[in-house]
């Protein structure tokens, strides 16, 4: 199977963050060349570091993913310079559990909307024109476990994360025939450091790595996966 991404250009949207760093490297890996959004410079650098031999093909961009016009300025400037862009993965997100609804600040909902739902519309309303003019290219939107799972004390969280897989399942209906595909994967608990300290006393082994998701995340935006469009495929590992 050829998962090679040699000659082309992937974008990751919160490429530097507990999974967006593992997809960034994997991309890197597999030759593509890699733009990344950021929003700190230490993660930026931090990324450029682990990329090692690699660092040439990555590139950083600060981009705010709520400033659509920083967003799409950003996308219109990847064009010029790189005439295509074939993997758009948008890892931006957040998370907020463990209150009951009641207690729930309208804030935090309003939080959640703009970190899980609106990221991925930003993105894809900023890429979509280059990729339908292509009639080429790969998004993946990630979701969450939560979006088909909707347990107590996560309302918010969950309903972002539902309201995003329904965005992206209607955005692949919108580009069926049009070489576009569109899918979402749905993590549960991933093992990142953030995770390992929020929850020291966790079964880390039963989390799938960040590295495990990242491969998912190539295939669906490679050529292998090109029966695949308007899927919402759960990564939970089987622990
Ligand atoms: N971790 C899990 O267990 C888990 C489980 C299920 C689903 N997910 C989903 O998987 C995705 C990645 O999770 P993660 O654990 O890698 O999260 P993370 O480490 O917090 O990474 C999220 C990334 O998004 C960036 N970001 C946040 N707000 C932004 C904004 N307004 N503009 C631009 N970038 C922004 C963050 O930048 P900063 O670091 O600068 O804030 C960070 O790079 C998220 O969608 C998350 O909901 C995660």
């Amino acid at each position: 199977m050829n998962i090679s991404f040699s000659g082309k250009v992937a974008l990751v949207a919160g490429g530097t963050g507990g999974l967006g760093r593992a997809v960034s490297l994997a991309f890197l890996e597999e030759g593509a060349r890699v733009l990344v959004t950021y929003r700190r410079e230490e993660e930026y650098t931090a990324l450029q570091s682990a990329a090692g031999p690699h660092a040439a093909a990555l590139e950083g961009h600060r981009v705010d993913i709520t400033e659509e016009l920083t967003v799409a300025a950003f996308v219109s400037d990847a064009l010029a310079q790189h005439g295509r862009l074939d993997a758009v993965v948008n890892t931006i997100g957040g998370y907020a559990g463990g209150i009951k609804l009641w207690e729930l600040e309208t804030r935090v909902l309003d939080a959640m909307l703009l970190l899980n739902l609106r990221s991925g519309f930003t993105l894809a309303r900023a890429v979509l024109p280059l990729l339908l003019k292509q009639g080429y290219g790969s998004i993946v939107n990630v979701a969450a476990k939560a979006a088909v799972d909707h347990a107590a004390g996560a309302s918010a969280y969950a309903a972002s994360k539902a309201a995003a897989v329904a965005l992206m399942d209607s955005l692949a209906g919108d580009t069926r025939g049009t070489g576009v595909r569109v899918n979402s994967i749905l993590p549960s608990i991933i093992d990142t450091p953030a995770n390992r300290q929020a929850m020291p006393n966790a079964d880390f082994a039963s989390w799938p790595k960040p590295e495990e998701i990242a491969q998912v995340i190539l295939f669906l935006c490679s050529d292998a996966a090109k029966t695949i469009h308007g899927a919402a495929l759960p990564v939970y590992g089987n622990r």
